[in-house]
């Protein structure tokens, strides 16, 4: 899904950074890449690209692990002794993200993925939780949608409290849907009454 996004912002004449974890898929070559193999340099990543490289949007659409062990063994385990891993949480990229994005201006569209099974009751305090502008809510358990699939039939929620229900889709044309919604926002963001309501430094 984060690739058929970044080809459909290729497309609309975007320059686009995928900051990459492990992808199934090729990658575009009119992007920059950077590749990330852990949360942590994810973070890195995602931070340079947003706030230092003043990005216009950012779209999380990485299913980031949730948790790391908390100690890394410095020679062999063995079998005979068992094994209990004690795993401690990752550093949250999108909250963090979303909360650092209030204190620039123009402010950045900060859109996130909530791939939930069964039920997507749990998507509108996520936006919240997060800071997103956006959230891109999906029934991974559900045929022809989420991981491995062409195509996706998601919900996009807004900070706004709009719902927008979409039909199943191919990726692309979610990813086109969803970047409707972005180019408004980032327009929305620059507007003089937007910018000025923003927290401005201290001379
Ligand atoms: N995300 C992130 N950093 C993490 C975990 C998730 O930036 N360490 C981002 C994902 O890329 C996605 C959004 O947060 O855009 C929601 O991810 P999800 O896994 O659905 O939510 P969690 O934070 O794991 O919350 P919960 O475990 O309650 O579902």
């Amino acid at each position: 899904m984060g690739v058929a996004i970044a080809e459909a912002a290729l497309a609309r004449g975007a320059r686009v950074t995928i900051v990459a974890g492990r992808v199934e898929v090729p990658l575009p070559e009119a992007a920059t890449v950077v590749r990330a193999e852990r949360t942590a340099e994810m973070r890195d990543a995602v931070l340079a690209a947003v706030i230092d490289g003043a990005a216009d949007a950012l779209v999380m659409a990485a299913a980031v692990a949730d948790f790391r062990p908390a100690t890394t063994a410095t020679s062999k385990l063995t079998r005979g002794d068992g094994l209990t891993l004690e795993l401690e949480p990752t550093e949250d990229i999108l909250a963090e993200v979303g909360g650092r994005a209030r204190e620039l201006v123009p402010r950045p569209v900060v859109v996130g993925f909530a791939a939930e099974t069964g039920s997507l009751e749990r998507a509108p305090e996520k936006l919240r939780r997060k800071g997103a502008d956006l959230l891109v809510a999906n029934d991974v358990s559900e045929a022809g949608s989420g991981f491995g699939t062409d195509t996706n039939r998601v919900v996009i929620l807004g900070a706004d409290g709009s719902r927008d229900e979409l039909p199943l889709l191919s990726k692309r044309e979610v990813a086109d849907r969803l970047l409707d919604r972005v180019v408004a926002l980032v327009d929305e963001h620059s507007t003089p009454e937007h910018t000025a309501s923003r927290p401005t430094e201290a001379p």
